[in-house]
């Protein structure tokens, strides 16, 4: 056995750890569950690779282009016999660096040079071929009453459609077809000897004739597609847009395009078969397919796995980490990973964050034909569940080509029964019926409808109020501490409230390795009239009534309790109980030792008081000023100073800024995250208003004038403005929310633009720059 080049240790999980063999094949983040909770970051001696399966140390990891490099994002993951290699050699193949595995400053230079394509007035154009292609597939097979989906369907169209992206030319399309597949297997997949032989013939014919294709492009370089675009860049920039670019990225871009979006939709259409509630309220619904096909991605994506090599010692998750080091992030458990998803194992159409998934990527390389795939599934959700609503899975047992990465079942056999076909008697049914969204789901397409159970007075001007799904969805279990957005009405305002029930208690039944958390029936919310807000909690108190619909985004947990703790001391202030009183559930439920400080100034103002009492008994101390008995938190930290600093007590607080202070003024030495504040996420990302200015930017091609406040980042602000601009990171990390700069000083904050191009000023990214003065000028 292999042993880990640090520590010379492997544990028996980790050396079991086989990404070819079934269990990883049928359903990857469940066959790595055991590491997302016990070994996040382990070295896997059958495959030579680090093995990293929680979110944060993926995202890190992708964020981080330069320690953790994409060079090995395509290499071969089984190495070929000589016999194959020789075989390639005699094709002269020579696949080089594209631009998913290529290395900074080369990849950003070349990415930016060739993106325009992927915006979203581009992809749009696609739309009418990408409907006509799968309606005509449906139109085949409609009246059989049994289909093999992706032999019949999936396979085909997203390839079309990815050579019609490329700009292939029609006679061209059936070659490459069939070497596609070839590609996968040999970079992927573990072929035995003889099979390498086949699979090298086939990728060095593919290779041969991708160089054919390209050439013929080459005489008609003002047709449309993604390479003559490129062949036309080449002419302005040969040194980035190299031929050796071109001739790989032929090659490269079919299997990128394909079958990522054939498989992610094969996925797809079978988790929501498996899930028929689901699968029925899109066919009522299709508002709800853009988020739906976020959230196949999340939870079935097409994309297992990806790849890093390291090129310096660095570390992940604490675990140091040497030079030279492969990775391979398991970023389809990150998609699974409790601690940044709530109910990670829920299908749930309406979680509002499904779109940051890892599926895609992140950062830099993150995918950019995404828009074009996303468009490409929710056309198929659409026209499958308005013309097959009853069709249903057929028994089958399900197989996958085994690799690492590309994932999707090989066969999806789906029944139904003909005679039942809505367009036989209603042909509106072939009415297109969504407005395809370009880009990531917005608030729109995953709100979630909730009932208003009861609504009752927790205390003077607090109400308490408890909310049930009103269109049978599950409502997605939750963790003490997170929150749910609630639009206020029409107002235009979204207020955010802790979740204040007790929190479902997770159980993991025997043998199976993901711990399963029942899902709670209802939500409980209470809310503190405050007539100097903005509004939010006024309309709350006066608006809501038993037996309305409320629209909900969420939940999600931004003030999360830590794995593990000795003990907790929660300090709330007045409404800040709300997220406390779950959290102290938790911990009771848990036998976790703790106290709940709850402070105010009345008694008859301060909500769940007596049910505090009953609950948590001794555990709880009520600081009433009115009643003589104002806490002194100072001295509580002072109490507390000795154990903090050994990190024997995690302090969790919600409640004004005046008590905040007084609780940071006695913790600067205790370790990290040990004394923790309810902070709402906002829209402002990493932006901090206190130390940001206002300023205008003017517009120069429409003559808009826009202010941009200190709270707002430039893109939110032209997106308010109805301007789409497409973005990916929001963090200055990707280059596509690049915009014309005509005039005025840019605060540059993004790592895309190079010095040259920072003193250049013509251009910035509008996600997180801003202006040194009072004005810009933009080309927009
Ligand atoms: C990159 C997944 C569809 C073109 C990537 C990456 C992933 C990915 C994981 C690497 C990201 C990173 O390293 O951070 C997917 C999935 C798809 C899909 C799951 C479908 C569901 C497409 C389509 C195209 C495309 C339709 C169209 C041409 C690309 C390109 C890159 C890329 C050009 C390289 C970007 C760069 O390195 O700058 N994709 N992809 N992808 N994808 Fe996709
Ligand atoms: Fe990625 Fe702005 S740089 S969206």
């Amino acid at each position: 056995m292999t042993t880990c080049p640090i520590t010379g240790a492997v544990s028996a999980a980790a050396a079991d750890f086989d990404p070819f063999g079934d269990g990883y094949q049928q359903d990857p983040p469940a066959y790595v569950a055991w590491s997302r909770e016990e070994e996040p970051v382990f070295w896997s001696p059958q495959l030579g690779y680090w093995v990293v399966t929680r979110y944060d140390d993926i995202k890190a990891i992708f964020r981080d282009n330069l320690a953790f490099s994409p060079a090995v994002a395509l290499e071969k993951i089984t190495p070929t016999s000589d016999e194959a290699d020789a075989v390639l050699a005699s094709y002269d193949y020579g696949m080089a660096r594209t631009l998913v595995n290529e290395d900074e400053p080369a990849h950003m230079e070349r990415r930016r040079a060739l993106m325009a394509p992927f915006a979203p007035e581009h992809l749009a154009h696609h739309q009418p071929a990408v409907r006509r292609l799968v309606r005509e597939h449906v139109d085949a097979f409609i009246d059989t009453g049994r289909a093999d989906l992706v032999d019949e369907m999936f396979w085909e169209v997203p390839l079309t459609v990815a050579l019609e992206f490329l700009g292939v030319p029609d006679d061209d399309k059936p070659k490459l077809r069939e070497y596609s597949v070839a590609h996968t297997v040999n970079t992927w997949g573990r072929p035995e000897p003889e099979e390498q032989v086949a699979v090298a013939h086939a990728v060095g014919n593919f290779w041969q004739y991708a160089g054919g294709v390209l050439e013929r492009m080459r005489q008609r370089p003002d047709d449309e597609g993604w390479m003559q675009y490129g062949i036309r860049a080449q002419r302005e920039q040969p040194e980035v847009v190299t031929d050796s670019y071109l001739h790989s990225m032929m090659m490269a871009g079919i299997v990128a395009a394909h079958e990522t979006t054939a498989n992610g939709i094969a996925n797809a259409v079978k988790l929501l078969l498996e899930h028929r509630v689901i699968w029925d309220q899109i066919c009522a619904d299709p508002s709800l397919i853009p988020n739906a096909v976020e959230e196949c991605l999340r939870h079935n994506g097409s994309q297992a796995a990806w790849r890093r090599i390291t090129t310096r010692a660095t570390e992940i998750g604490g675990v140091p980490i040497p030079e030279g080091a492969r990775i391979l992030m398991v970023s389809s458990s990150g998609n699974h990973d409790p601690r940044r998803f709530e109910d990670p194992e829920l299908v749930d159409v309406h979680r509002d964050d499904a779109a940051d998934h890892l599926t895609f990527g992140y950062g830099a390389h993150q995918c950019l034909g995404k828009n074009l795939a996303r468009m490409e599934m929710q056309i198929f959700l659409e026209e499958l569940t308005s013309r097959l609503p009853h069709m249903r899975l057929a028994e089958q047992e399900f197989s996958y080509v085994p690799n690492t990465s590309f994932r999707g079942p090989e066969h999806l056999w789906v029944e139904w029964d003909p005679a039942a076909n809505p367009e036989r008697t209603d042909p509106s049914v072939l009415e297109p019926r969504l407005q395809v969204n370009i880009g990531e789901p917005t608030a729109a397409h995953h709100s979630r409808p909730l009932r208003v159970e009861q609504v009752v007075d927790a205390a003077d001007g607090v109400r308490h109020i408890t909310l049930v799904s009103a269109d049978g969805t599950a409502l997605p279990a939750f963790t003490p501490g997170a929150h749910i957005d609630v639009q206020c009405g029409d107002t235009g305002i979204v207020r955010q409230y802790s979740l204040c029930g007790a929190p479902p208690t997770p159980v993991q039944p025997e043998g199976c390795p993901v711990p399963h958390t029942p899902r709670p029936e209802r939500y409980e919310i209470a809310v503190l009239r405050e007539e100097e807000s903005r509004g939010g909690s006024t309309w709350v108190h006066d608006h809501v009534r038993e037996g309305e619909i409320l629209t909900v985004r969420g939940p999600r947990n931004h003030f999360r309790l830590p794995e593990q703790a000795q003990r907790y001391v929660f300090v709330a202030g007045g409404i800040g109980i709300t997220p406390i009183r779950s959290m102290a559930a938790r911990a009771r439920r848990d036998g976790i030792p703790y106290e709940i400080h709850y402070l105010g100034r009345e008694r008859s103002r301060m909500a769940f008081v007596d049910e505090l009492a009953d609950e948590h008994g001794e555990h709880l101390h009520v600081h009433c000023s009115s009643e003589g008995g104002r806490a002194d938190l100072r001295r509580l930290m002072d109490d507390l100073a000795e154990e903090g600093r050994a990190g024997g007590v995690h302090v969790y607080a919600c409640g004004p800024q005046r008590m905040i202070d007084d609780l940071t003024a006695g913790s600067e030495d205790w370790p990290e995250d040990t004394v923790v504040f309810e902070h709402f996420s906002s829209t402002l990302g990493a932006l901090d208003p206190e130390q940001e200015h206002e300023f205008t930017v003017h517009l120069e091609d429409s003559d808009v004038d826009l202010v941009v406040t200190n709270d707002r980042t430039l893109l939110q602000t032209l997106r308010d403005a109805g301007r789409e601009i497409p973005s990916n990171c929001e963090e200055g990390l990707c280059g596509t929310c690049e915009v014309p700069v005509l005039d005025g000083a840019v605060d540059h904050r993004d790592v895309v633009l190079s010095t040259a191009e920072r003193r250049a000023g013509d251009r910035m990214m509008s996600c997180c720059s801003r202006a040194v003065g009072n004005r810009l000028v933009l080309g927009l």
